[in-house]
């Protein structure tokens, strides 16, 4: 989010409560204090403001980290102060990161002889610039090398619409045109039918995603693995073709739960694999990681040296310092639970979003997208016509339910699919491993208490298509938005959406009204990094 001026509070300043040695003076918010206030008074004061705020366990919107073990909290907090980017000044830390990635490369297949190489980044969007850099770079230097025009002509990048905001991001960042496959009613996954459609000489590469942000689908990447392999037999003449994993979900699930699935490594067009550490990585926020299957991957051109005990080392990042700590964290997770403790997790995990995707299905009332039987993700809409057993129809909508489930204190989003489905609402649960079976039991018998009320509710506030329900972190670029009007009215294959459209036209009509229009469509185009 971006700040200013405009987003103050009306009430300016902040008083000290009951008890406190500063009581009676306040403190401004939106100016630095003339002098300092007692430690305690401070602590007191952040920890009131933090007080009316969701409960983290109880947050089935974040895929992110919410619980770690006593001992690893304690290791992160000791190791707050180190900086990860003095490989120098703290080489053992750095070996902790060394055989992260290591770990990392070997969880997912990177054949035995290949000369890999990765690095640890805040977490998967930083990941994905990385990889989007080098498929970016790669592909330029083939391109000039096959006298193709790479000065005038933009490179494009291949995804389905189920594609999370990172990449919107490096598209607009990078100067790269997103070519966005739209998902169907059926199934939010890349479509295998139409994605070569969407590839040509100016590709830098296809974006596979194992566990999509809005389903936690996984695309068919073997399918994709075989179609590649045929263009780039077809097409010597032009750059190869290759395979990016987005795998900030099922990167660090997946090997666990389905180790013969082949989406890594094992097939030859993957030529990286990033992922969040702080998903099902186990570590708390942020840490992501990037491998790439062979150095030839990662142009020169992107690695930056820095000192390392008197001598240098290879470092890839786009941001220079940060803590350490959960780094460290990281490494804790691999070593304490290893692959077995890893598999006992993820496995208990999995069946307790089947339980919850069961007894939701039981209702009668939801079709199901995901029944979490893979990723643990359980992702439903409201069947047409839904009626409950007895006969009563349901007058309410998704975003009703997800208001009265807030009143349990449980936050579930609900949000529109994105393009080729963007008709259809969704309401997705994240299960994470400290989602105990009691917590899932509280959770269902409260879900359905919720159907309950709804059933007998005389006062409904939502309209349908409100757009997405909080706990959403991002939404579109308006420039990028804009520039595919543009092209979709000149005719081009790509076509928005006509929301898409028309939000977009209407902001055009008066320049005062886009960042009032930008942040409607935040709030009501489709949503891409529902966490
Ligand atoms: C598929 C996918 N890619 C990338 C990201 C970005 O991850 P991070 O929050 O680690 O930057 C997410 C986050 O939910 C995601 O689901």
């Amino acid at each position: 989010m971006l700040y200013g001026e405009k987003n103050k509070e009306k009430l300016r300043s902040m008083a000290f409560g009951y008890g406190s040695k500063e009581k009676g003076s306040v403190i401004p918010k939106y100016r630095l204090n003339e002098e300092s206030i007692d430690a305690e008074a401070a602590k007191a004061l952040i920890e009131n403001q933090l007080l009316d705020e969701g409960n983290s366990r109880l947050n089935m919107a974040t895929f992110c980290q919410t619980y770690m073990e006593k001992q690893a909290v304690e290791l992160m907090s000791e190791t707050l102060d180190k900086n990860a980017i003095d490989k120098s000044e703290y080489p053992q830390t750095a070996e902790l990161e060394n055989r992260c990635v290591n770990i990392l490369a070997h969880l997912w297949n990177a054949p035995k002889k290949s000369d890999y190489l990765g690095t640890s980044t805040v977490g998967s969007s930083e990941a994905c610039m990385l990889a989007g850099m080098a498929m970016k770079f790669r592909w330029r230097n083939q391109a000039r090398e096959k006298g193709m025009d790479v000065l005038t002509h933009r490179p494009n990048l291949v995804i389905s619409a189920a594609y999370q905001i990172c990449w919107e991001k490096f598209c607009v960042y990078w100067d790269v045109d997103l070519r966005v496959i739209p998902v169907t009613r059926k199934s939010l996954t890349l479509d295998l039918d139409h994605v070569m459609d969407y590839v040509d000489e100016y590709t830098i590469g296809i974006v596979g995603i194992q566990g999509t942000t809005y389903s936690g689908e996984y695309d068919d990447i073997k399918g994709l693995n075989a179609l590649v392999d045929k263009y780039n037999k077809a097409h010597s003449d032009r750059p190869e073709l290759v395979i990016h994993i987005d795998g900030a979900c099922g990167g660090m699930f997946t090997p666990f739960t389905e180790p013969d699935l082949e989406w890594d490594f094992r097939l030859p067009n993957v030529v990286s694999i990033s992922t969040s550490g702080h998903k099902y990585g186990l570590t708390y926020p942020g840490v992501g990681w990037v491998v790439w299957r062979d150095r030839k991957y990662l142009p020169e051109e992107l690695i930056f040296e820095v000192s390392y005990l008197g001598g240098h080392m290879p470092t890839m990042a786009i941001n220079f310092s940060r803590s350490a700590s959960q780094i460290v964290g990281q490494y804790y997770n691999f070593l304490r639970f290893g692959r077995q403790g890893y598999s006992h997790i993820h496995l208990k995990t999995q069946e307790i979003s089947s339980v919850i995707g069961d007894r939701i299905e039981h209702t009668g009332l939801f079709e199901l997208y995901n029944h979490g039987s893979r990723m643990p993700i359980v992702c439903y809409k409201l069947k047409e016509k839904a009626k409950y057993k007895d006969g009563t129809p349901v007058v309410w909508n998704l975003y009703d339910l997800s208001d009265r489930l807030r009143m349990h204190g449980w936050q579930v989003p609900t949000y529109p699919l994105p393009d080729g489905a963007e008709e259809v609402t969704v309401q997705r649960i994240v299960c994470r491993a400290d989602l105990t079976f009691n917590l899932a039991e509280a959770f269902v018998t409260d879900f359905r208490e919720c159907l309950e009320d709804l059933k007998h509710a005389h006062v409904l506030c939502n309209e349908e298509k409100r757009g997405s329900y909080g706990f959403t972190h991002g939404g579109h670029s308006l420039g990028l938005v804009k520039k595919m009007v543009e092209e979709a009215d000149a005719g081009k294959l790509f076509q928005p959406t006509e929301s898409t459209k028309q939000l977009v036209k209407k902001a055009i009509e008066g320049a005062s009204a886009i960042q009032d229009e930008f942040q409607e469509l935040i709030l009501t185009e489709k949503q891409h990094d529902l966490k």
